[in-house]
């Protein structure tokens, strides 16, 4: 095989290096939830594809698996809310990204004015709605008005790098 062969191979886009190539980017967590409907159990799941957008008109946004159960729920609610992880928060994230009737069972939780939850103890919060969605891949891009925000717990983020929880480290 020559050089340039083996550094293609090398260089090749498969679902593992994909996964372990971006998951050296390390990201914060955050968990999107809505209130239930007709008073029934709330919504929610974990996304580490969060970014700021715009600040005119305040937009955010985060991508959504195509095989999600929980954002269908969260998106038929309209308002939602973007609940920042803090470092001692593992335990919620991994309980809002498993699955099952009730994932907030034992997650304690504050309603923000739409209803949806703001869970106690997070670092910050940003209710939403749906301004645009985008399909990417087996992924859709979610574009969401921010409505209200506020501040948490003054702590640290909860941080995902390589497929492992860790905490935030001022240099
Ligand atoms: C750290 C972390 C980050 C995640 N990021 C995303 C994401 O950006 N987009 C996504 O669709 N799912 C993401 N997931 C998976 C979802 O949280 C969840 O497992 C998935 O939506 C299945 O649950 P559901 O069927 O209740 O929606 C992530 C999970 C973890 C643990």
């Amino acid at each position: 095989m020559s050089t340039v062969e083996a550094v293609t191979e090398l260089n090749s886009v498969t679902p593992g290096n994909f996964r372990s190539i971006l998951g050296r980017f390390v990201t914060g967590v955050v968990a999107v939830t809505a209130a239930g409907e007709e008073g029934g159990a709330p919504a929610g799941l974990v996304v580490n594809s969060f970014a700021s957008v715009s600040l005119s008109p305040p937009l955010v946004l985060f991508c959504v698996a195509h095989t999600s159960t929980s954002w269908p729920r969260v998106r038929s609610a309209g308002r939602f809310c973007v609940n920042i992880l803090g470092e001692d928060q593992r335990e919620i994230s991994t309980r809002l990204a498993g699955s099952g009737p009730d994932k907030f069972e034992g997650v304690p939780w504050t309603a923000a004015p739409c209803g949806a939850p703001v869970i106690d103890g997070g670092i910050g919060w940003i209710e939403c709605s749906v301004e645009a969605e985008h399909p990417a891949g087996d992924h859709d891009v979610i574009v969401a008005r921010v409505h209200r925000l506020d501040s948490g717990k003054d702590g640290c983020p909860l941080v995902f790098h390589r497929g492992l929880y860790g905490r935030y480290v001022a240099l």
